[in-house]
């Protein structure tokens, strides 16, 4: 997870200062998507006035804020920072860690080696999580790649893309990737799988072409590959490249928010183009090409406002991230569920599998939507591993001084990783002797450093006040967990597999709950004029009652409770009539008989259900006032489709109730930076 930043300026003089500028600039620009670390990577002082190749590459990596790496930059005395560079590549990037804690070390732009005269021959930018990758430093990989590639070229004539090219076609997963290097001054080589990367040209004179030929290397051939390589690039036989030779800067980016401010005019690229700019001219190569594909890239003009570009179309960070779910999800099961040979392995578990598998009760503590998703999973969590689950608020935790023993299981559920309350717990735990672990959305964090084992959830960065995705993301994970833990069990087989099959289909089915949006809308327009709103359900779907009115509570301050719907006799029903609001939870699984019971006590007083139940059941149609109607998925999943219509429920009242969700006031706080 990352942002980055490149900057080229071709026959445009730019002093060093200037250019950190530009860099920092640009990460500016990106840091309201979070970040723990950041760095750069520029020509260093010039050693021979003869030899070209003798840059050394400077690299300045700073844990922590943007303006960390800014105060760093300026530390270096044997940096020039007022000579002037007429063409040069500088690199920057911000991360967000998920392989390895946020420091210095871990930080990007990564280099290919590091040798005596401390010259560093090549310089990369960034790798996403790929499926195989364990280690700390996955980026990593990739440099050093590209130096034994360009160890063993054939000769002296391989360009620097036909190094790249050759370096992507081993490389699985997700990147985003901007190299330089001494051996080939003021060029830059891109590409892209999985993540977003776009570039931007600026240019006093007209350019040559707004549309850009792909060149493919069809008939790949060592040897003559080489000719044809150089053949592409010369642009004599076709306008084949954005510049002509004469002054230009191009801006490389993961996202438009750090490019608006220099030019309107991008180039989005596609999964696996390689864009070289060589002589100050964009050209953008293809390994083969594919059936029905574009083959040109267009240069667009951008009309977004940077506010726009960085919330997309949505008003606000909480919308954004409910609507990131599809992707989120897919983030949290990537290389851990196989759904080939229908495993799950969580790589920060397995050494510890044997041990947890040992214990005599799990304890699966959190604060607020972190809880609640210890209560939505602790169902699925006792049935697929056949111990006791405890489910914590970790203040009442505390309060209480629960008794804990070595052989429990204790699980710390934090978005942040640095929730007080949770982090006293893990701690109390820990002295109890008892095997700590962390489910965090930040690597690095407290919680994270001080577990015994742990997952990342992986969901993204998540800046709205309100936590969303977040809470799916963790949903996830522990039920991953309970998956992992249940795999030698044959009687649990066909259940597995069912969850397995309801994982599959999940990114689509959140998608299809999200079309439902207008409808919610609506229905947010009826009640955002009242005063309370109950939410009522059982079994699987209970956290969703809890989490939803948490929502409502915090996102719209409006009173709103979450009601056990097997309690409703018990009390809480003295407060339905029909001015009362009450949405209900009524899917089909398990509980459903039990619930049309609760709808009933419901309509007898006069209430007026609004009832989230599956699609194509008339006899919920029949008795609610309105329905949102979601697709079916095995029951332990059902919670997450359902809690989605209450997220973007709490989101529209807020709005309509006049608040600015759009706030960012807590984004410190959330980042914990
Ligand atoms: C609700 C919300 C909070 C957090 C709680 C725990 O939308 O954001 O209830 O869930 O403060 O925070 P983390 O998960 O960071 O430990």
């Amino acid at each position: 997870l990352k942002g980055i930043f490149a900057y080229l300026n071709y026959q445009v003089p730019r002093t060093r200062k200037e250019i950190f500028e530009t860099l920092v600039k640009g990460l500016q620009r990106l840091e309201y998507r979070g970040y723990d670390s950041a760095g750069i990577a520029v020509d260093g002082p010039r050693k021979s006035t003869t030899d070209i190749n003798s840059n050394a590459i400077c690299l300045i990596k700073k844990k922590g804020k943007v303006k960390a790496l800014d105060e760093e930059l300026y530390k270096k005395d044997s940096l020039d920072l007022d000579e002037e560079l007429c063409t040069h590549i500088g690199l920057a990037h911000t991360r967000w860690a998920t392989h390895g804690e946020p420091s210095a070390v871990n930080s990007h732009p990564h280099r290919s080696d590091k040798d005596n005269g401390n010259k560093y021959k090549c310089t990369l930018m960034h790798i996403t999580k790929g499926y195989e990758f364990e280690s700390e430093t996955d980026t990593e990989v990739i440099p050093k790649l590209i130096k034994y590639v360009y160890d063993n070229r054939e000769n002296d004539s391989v360009t620097f893309s036909t190094l790249v090219e050759r370096v992507i076609k081993q490389l699985e997963g997700a990147f985003a990737l901007v190299f330089k290097s001494r051996h080939f001054p003021g060029e830059a080589v891109s590409t892209r799988r999985g993540s977003p990367l776009l570039i931007g040209v600026r240019s006093e004179h007209e350019l040559s072409t707004e549309n850009i030929p792909i060149q493919y290397n069809t008939h790949f051939k060592e040897g003559v590959q080489e000719k044809n390589s150089h053949n592409r690039l010369d642009g004599s036989t076709a306008i084949n490249s954005v510049g002509d030779g004469r002054a230009v800067e191009y801006y490389f980016a993961s996202d438009a928010s750090a490019i608006i401010e220099h030019t309107n005019k991008v180039l989005y690229m596609e999964d696996d183009d390689i864009a070289v700019v060589t002589g100050g001219k964009l050209s953008i190569h293809r390994l083969k090409r594919q059936v029905g594909e574009d083959p040109v890239r267009a240069i667009q003009t951008l009309q977004m406002e940077l506010q726009q570009i960085m919330k997309g179309n949505f008003e606000a960070f909480m919308q954004k991230e409910i609507f990131e779910q599809p992707e989120s999800v897919v983030n949290t099961m990537r290389g851990r569920i196989c759904f080939d040979s229908n495993t799950v392995i969580l790589g920060g578990l397995k050494d510890h599998l044997k041990e947890i598998k040992r214990c005599k009760r799990l304890i699966v503590i959190g604060c607020g939507t972190s809880f609640h998703a210890a209560v939505a999973t602790r169902q699925i969590l006792e049935e697929l591993t056949e111990l006791p689950v405890m489910v914590e608020l970790a203040s009442d935790f505390l309060d209480r001084n629960t008794p804990v023993f070595r052989d429990d299981v204790c699980f710390f559920i934090s978005q942040s990783g640095e929730t007080a309350d949770t982090l006293m717990a893990l701690r109390y735990c820990k002295n109890h002797g008892a095997l700590t672990v962390g489910i965090t959305n930040t690597v690095g964090s407290s919680i994270c450093r001080e577990t015994d084992c742990g997952v990342h959830v992986n969901a993204g960065p998540e800046i709205g006040v309100a936590s969303t995705k977040a809470y799916t993301s963790q949903f996830v994970a522990l039920v991953m967990f309970a998956l992992m833990m249940s795999e030698d069990r044959l009687s649990l087989q066909p259940r597995r597999l069912e969850i397995i099959n309801g994982f599959r289909v999940l990114p689509e089915l959140i998608k299809k709950v999200l079309s439902l949006d207008e409808k919610i809308r609506a229905i947010a327009n009826e009640l955002y004029q009242q005063k309370s709103l109950l939410v009522m359900g059982r079994g699987f779907n209970y956290a969703t009652c809890l989490e939803g009115a948490l929502k409502i509570k915090e996102i719209t301050y409006m009173h709103s409770e979450g009601i056990l719907a097997g309690e409703l006799k018990h009390g809480p029903l003295a407060l339905v009539d029909k001015d009362m609001p009450v949405i209900m939870i009524i899917m089909k699984d398990a509980c459903y008989t039990k619930c049309q019971n609760a709808l009933q006590q419901v309509t007898a007083r006069s209430g007026r259900p609004i009832i989230i139940c599956c699609q194509d059941d008339p006899e919920m149609t029949k008795n609610a006032y309105q329905t949102i109607e979601l697709p079916h998925i095995v029951d332990c999943l059902q919670g997450i489709l359902t809690v989605i219509p209450l997220q973007l429920l709490s989101f529209h009242l807020a709005v309509l109730r006049g608040y600015d969700v759009s706030s960012q006031h807590n984004l410190s706080l959330k980042l914990s930076l």
